[in-house]
């Protein structure tokens, strides 16, 4: 009995946590006040381009597991699996090289901001397990735009997308091509990428919709917007600089 109330409590909060995270997807794609006070952290162009990327990996990350796994190979049989993981590359490639072209010094600095890691942030990763799990708020040393957890997550994004993209190019179209010992590697590194890639993802994710400590977090890539006081207490080099 006991074990039957916890249960429901587990499920009631999970259920709870999508009602609302599908909330404020909704609330805040249909009734944010573009007025609303606050300072800017995502730019609608990074915004579209976040989530257009989001469904397109989801969608690869989907149909590559049902391709990788061998029990499940009936439905990767059915082609439709392949065609669609293939599609999705496609769009995806196409999309990426337009983003790139267009906001040519957005996505630049994006790759610098991922390559610059200083010895301070030595300090944020020590206090990081214990600020996640609850800790004081104040020993956290204040960061810039994004703090050197999400530069872990900037940086697995390059270079598991581009491992993904070449060994997945050798893959789709180099069979026969290249050496056995080559496409065995690739399919390998393809795999491998793969699950290094999709681990962070669940990380990233999680943080993101449901963590307590990130509270505006995925309000802030659905309108761009947090408050001035979660950029101070998140982002304090960060308000700073552009409080200036
Ligand atoms: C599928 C579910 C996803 C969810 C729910 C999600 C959620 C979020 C949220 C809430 C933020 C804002 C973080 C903040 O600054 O407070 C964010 C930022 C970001 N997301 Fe995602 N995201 C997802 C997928 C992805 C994917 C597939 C990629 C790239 C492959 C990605 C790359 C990024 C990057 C680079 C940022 C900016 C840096 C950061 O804040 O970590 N996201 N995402």
């Amino acid at each position: 009995m006991e074990k039957n109330k916890k249960e429901q409590g587990l499920i009631a909060s999970i259920f709870g946590t999508i009602g609302d995270i599908i909330g404020t997807f909704i609330h805040d794609i249909l009734f944010d006040d573009p007025g609303r006070p606050g300072v800017m952290r995502f730019s609608l162009p990074a915004r579209t381009f976040h989530w257009t990327v989001a469904i397109l990996v989801v969608l690869l990350g989907v149909t590559g597991l049902i391709l990788f796994v061998p029990g499940w190979g009936v439905a990767g049989l059915a082609c439709w699996t392949r065609i669609t993981h293939r599609v999705c590359a496609y769009v995806f490639g196409t999309v990426l090289v337009l983003y790139f072209v267009t906001y040519r010094k957005n996505s630049l600095s994006y790759i610098k901001e991922s390559f610059t890691w200083k010895r301070e942030y030595l300090g944020w990763l020590r206090a990081a397990i214990d600020y996640y799990t609850g800790g004081d708020e104040s020993k956290m040393p204040p960061q810039e735009h994004i703090n050197p957890g999400q530069k872990i997550w900037q940086l697995t994004t390059i270079i598991c997308g581009v491992i993904l993209f070449v060994t997945g190019a050798i893959l789709c179209f180099a069979k026969g091509a290249v050496a056995p010992g080559v496409f065995q590697w690739s399919l390998f590194t393809h795999a491998l990428a793969f699950i290094i890639g999709g681990c962070m993802l669940i990380v990233h994710a999680i943080l993101g919709t449901i963590h307590p400590r990130m509270s505006e977090s995925l309000r802030s890539i659905i309108t761009g917007k947090v408050s001035e006081e979660y950029a101070k207490n998140h982002y304090g080099k960060w308000y700073e600089e552009i409080s200036k």
